[in-house]
């Protein structure tokens, strides 16, 4: 019997003092069950049974408890988190390697209860062998189609950059909290891949989509969550995983009417955008007798639901670090509006601005960096037994590529947790590539949006520094400008209010 069954049948027969009282003797009995004694495997802190090492686990910010342990056990460490072994990789050497080097033995996802749950393991980000296959590449190839790189789309951004200065001129200087507005203008370019048209800001059929998607990415990383994914068991008295199931569900059935309407319309001569691609590709696979693909309704709703949730959270979240840190460093702000107004003036940024405005680009990477949106990447898992820097790491185990550790790794960065834009400018000025610059991860499970998300930020961000002057809320300084990112699956800016102040 295992030591979970036990805690469990104690937990329900018993009374939680007794399944205490057998796990202190089980662990009292077992002084020798170490991490380091488990074959060959990575170092890392003695796990307690069952619990693993969740009491040294800070829940709201594991990648913290993670960033301090790698100073002790070094570059690739396990932890236990409840039952379950995972290993950390930390610092840029280490993580590019695995993820480029060891690409497929470290390219497999690692689902989560939840996110199992959630998925049935169709779509993208949490799926594995050849329906992920399918679906990255046909994702991929319609984000092209229909986004990435194309002149028509840089257009549909930079329309939608009207509208959205348009919602920020009506605040009329005073303060407003950024998360709407950002989100849903971020929101609608995934809408114009997908569905093929935006949403008007006041449609309720988008803001519910919206709020949906923002709250399920904060429960996603919520403490109770994580405790539910190592012990699903106590999935019941977890509210947080009813809300997020609930939540779920009611984005399914809302994509579901749009993909009907979609549906009652659609011509095969005239792709709109994702889904009648989908649609278009199933019913030829059909025609043939192909009735196996992996082109079904569920890999549809699911992928879809992976890029409005991937492609909105994130992209929004990281412009809105960009205001939060010109609003803090105004000396910043004034150097991006100089090099604005000296190259292009009021003119429309086109991405092709690129290469000719250099503090702007280091200004946007420096913000990808620091704010670290995905401090953790995705979960990986091995898809094979590996050997890597000596030690044995079996196939199926948890690897989590810490991506903090590259962002900020002391070795590659000169001033790693300060904001810092020349980071990426050369001695002359000019911009500077970076390698260990690596916030959409690498590798086979590296973000299939980073174009996308790279022309968006461009875009949005010009706009927004030539139309306003980014400040915080009247009585509050620019120290006081808190940069604690709030307790999510992404870490986004804390709660705040910025004043825009029209200078155009
Ligand atoms: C600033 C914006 C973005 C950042 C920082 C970002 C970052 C990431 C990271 C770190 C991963 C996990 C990689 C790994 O597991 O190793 C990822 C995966 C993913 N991203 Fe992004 N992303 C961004 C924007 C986007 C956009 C705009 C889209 C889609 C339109 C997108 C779609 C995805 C998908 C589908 C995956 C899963 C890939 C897979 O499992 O094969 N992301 N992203």
């Amino acid at each position: 019997m295992g030591l979970l069954d036990l805690f469990l049948q104690s937990f329900s027969s018993i009374s939680l003092f007794g399944a205490l009282v057998v796990l202190l003797l089980v662990y009292i009995f077992s002084s020798s069950f170490s991490s380091q004694d488990e074959g060959k495997g990575p170092p890392g802190p003695k796990p307690l049974p069952l619990l693993g090492n969740l009491l040294q686990l800070d829940l709201k910010r594991p990648y913290h408890t993670f960033m301090e342990l790698s100073k002790k056990y070094g570059s690739v460490f396990t932890v236990h988190l409840g039952s379950q072994k995972v290993v950390i990789l930390a610092g840029y050497k280490t993580v590019k390697e695995a993820l480029v080097n060891y690409a497929d033995e470290f390219g497999d996802r690692y689902s989560m209860q939840i996110t199992k749950e959630s998925s049935g393991g169709n779509g993208v980000i949490w799926a594995n062998g050849e329906s992920w296959r399918e679906m990255r590449r046909f994702a991929l190839t319609n984000l092209r189609d229909f986004g990435m790189g194309k002149k028509a789309f840089e257009d549909k951004i930079i329309e939608e950059c009207t509208y959205l200065i348009d919602v920020l001129k009506k605040c009329k200087g005073e303060a407003f909290d950024t998360t709407q507005p950002i989100y849903q203008a971020v929101a609608n370019m995934i809408c114009s891949i997908v569905y093929g048209s935006r949403f008007e800001y006041d449609d309720p059929e988008f803001t519910s989509l919206v709020e949906r998607t923002n709250r399920n990415i904060q429960l996603l990383g919520s403490p109770s969550i994580q405790v539910y994914n190592m012990f699903p068991w106590i999935g019941k008295w977890v509210a947080n995983r009813k809300e997020l199931h609930t939540m779920v569900a009611a984005n399914k059935e809302q994509n579901r009417r749009l993909f009907t309407c979609l549906k009652e319309t659609f011509n095969p001569q005239m792709c709109r955008g994702f889904v009648d691609s989908f649609l278009l590709r199933k019913q030829n696979l059909e025609e043939s007798g192909n009735t196996k693909s992996h082109f079904h309704d569920n890999n549809l709703l699911q992928t879809v639901l992976n890029l409005f949730a991937a492609g909105t959270d994130t992209t929004a979240t990281t412009l809105r670090w960009g205001l939060l840190f010109m609003a803090k460093y105004p000396k910043i702000q004034d150097q991006v509006q100089e090099e604005l107004s000296r190259v292009i003036g009021s003119r429309k940024a086109q991405v092709e601005d690129r290469t000719s405005l250099p503090f702007t680009d280091a200004v946007i990477h420096e913000t990808q960096r620091l704010a670290n949106i995905v401090p953790m990447a995705i979960p990986h898992k091995t898809s094979k037994d590996v050997t890597f820097q000596g030690h044995f790491i079996k196939k199926g185990t948890t690897v989590f590529p810490l991506l903090t550790s590259v962002l900020y790794d002391e070795s590659e960065w000169e001033h790693p947790r300060s904001f810092y834009p020349a980071h990426f400018l050369d001695k002359d000025g000019k911009f500077l590539k970076r390698d260990a610059f690596m916030p959409f991860s690498a590798g086979r499970r590296a973000c299939l949006g980073e174009s996308l998300a790279r022309m968006e930020l461009f875009i949005f961000f010009t706009s927004f520094l030539q139309h306003f002057r980014f400040t915080p809320a009247p009585g509050v300084s620019e120290d006081e400008l808190d940069l604690t990112p709030r307790v999510g699956f992404t870490l986004s800016p804390s709660p705040h209010k910025l004043c825009a102040v029209s200078c155009m």
